[in-house]
């Protein structure tokens, strides 16, 4: 099975590739990334010397690349992860969000119309349901109500892919994942950003209440997830792929804090994020039902290794905090 990995270079992308190439003997890969802030090499450290691995630097909305990938790779199956993923870079700066996650997916299932593959993985997010009223869970066929720019862009995304299915035949597989939490996170999201700002003694940002709610993922249970959709996933289907695992923000910091040893004091309430959803909640059922998968990791195990892997490589959250990231980090938080 020859895997062509978009995105192999961030935080999921990269659990998966270390996933599949230390579970699955017969499987080789490609990442094809064009290493963006999010994109880091040292991710893929652990595989670099695996003959079935090989890497290439490019962008998913450059036709010619793509189809040279292609050509040269011959992929099987296409994992497609490649995506400007956070949504508070998308309310600054929606350009290269449009720009990746729409013509970068148009791209890609255009290579997979000219050159077929057994299967077209789109993972996608859970934030295309928009904010959910208790007690109802978003199952596939929940209507779509983005509120960020990402989110759209990513319910833009998934409808052209179910489109490549229905029209020209493509298999394609659409996966929405809730919030993942694990090693190697981009200091960016909550969790590795505030486990980063309490290991350094600065103030932990919460939005608003801090009473938005989130459903936990640990990575490699997504991942896990992904491999099996491979194996027995169907064409033209939609997979919720949710944590089980309901907490409002504010929950989360409190662990964080008490898990490091640090004091309460660290909380700041900030001004609110515009358009924030208040809550996310998945029915998952349907992956349950078809794969017999189910997370495996439960929060308190995750977030504890997820701390150990942080409070160990702080020569990486030292790495990946360069002066983009503080430009990134003042025109986000500096005026709230
Ligand atoms: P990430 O930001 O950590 O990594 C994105 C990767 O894509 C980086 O390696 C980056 O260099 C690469 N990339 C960006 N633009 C590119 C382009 N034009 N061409 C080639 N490569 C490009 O993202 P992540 O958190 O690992 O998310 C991966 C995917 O999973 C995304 O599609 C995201 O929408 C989806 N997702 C994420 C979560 C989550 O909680 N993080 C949950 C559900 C779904
Ligand atoms: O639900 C899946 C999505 O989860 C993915 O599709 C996205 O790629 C991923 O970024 C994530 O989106 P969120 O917006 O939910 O994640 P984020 O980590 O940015 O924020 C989680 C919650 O924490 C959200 O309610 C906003 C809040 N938050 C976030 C940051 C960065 C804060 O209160 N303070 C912060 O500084």
């Amino acid at each position: 099975m020859k895997l062509l990995v978009t995105g192999g270079a961030g935080f999921i992308g990269s659990a998966f590739v270390r996933l599949a190439l230390g579970t699955q003997p017969g499987v080789e890969v490609c990442v094809l990334d064009k290493l963006t802030y999010a994109g880091n090499l040292e991710n893929l450290e652990p595989v670099a010397g695996d003959p079935r691995y090989r890497f290439v630097r490019g962008d998913i909305c450059d036709a010619e690349t793509v189809r040279r990938v292609f050509e040269e790779f011959q992929p099987d199956a296409v994992v497609h992860f490649a995506a400007e993923s956070h949504v508070d870079r998308s309310i600054l700066e929606p350009d290269p969000v449009f720009e990746t996650n729409l013509r970068g997916t148009y791209t890609l299932l255009e290579a997979a119309r000219a050159r077929p593959v057994g299967r077209f993985l789109h993972v996608s997010t859970d934030e295309v349901y928009g904010s959910i009223e208790p007690p109802a869970e978003a199952d596939e066929a929940f209507p779509l109500r983005p509120s960020s720019p990402y989110s759209a862009s990513k319910a833009g995304s998934d409808l052209l892919a179910l489109s490549y299915h229905t029209t020209y035949g493509v298999p394609v597989t659409v996966t929405r994942a809730s919030n993942n939490y694990g090693p190697y996170q981009f200091p960016e999201k909550l969790i590795p950003l505030m486990i980063a700002n309490a290991l350094a003694d600065e103030p932990l940002p919460v939005y608003g209440d801090g009473l938005h709610v989130r459903d936990w993922l640990y990575v490699d249970d997504h991942c896990r997830a992904l491999l099996a959709l491979l194996e027995r996933g169907r064409a033209g289907e939609i997979y919720n792929i949710g944590g089980n695992c309901s907490l409002p923000n504010i929950e989360v910091v409190r662990r964080i804090l008490a898990a490091t040893g640090k004091p309460e004091s660290l909380i700041q309430h900030v001004k609110d994020r515009p358009g924030h959803d208040r809550r996310y909640a998945l029915d998952s059922a349907k992956i349950r039902a078809h794969t017999g998968w189910r997370p495996e990791v439960d929060f308190e195990t995750g977030l504890a290794e997820t701390i150990r892997w942080y409070q160990e490589h702080e020569d990486w959250v030292r790495r990946v905090q360069t002066g983009e990231y503080r430009d990134y980090y003042q025109r986000n938080y500096g005026g709230r």
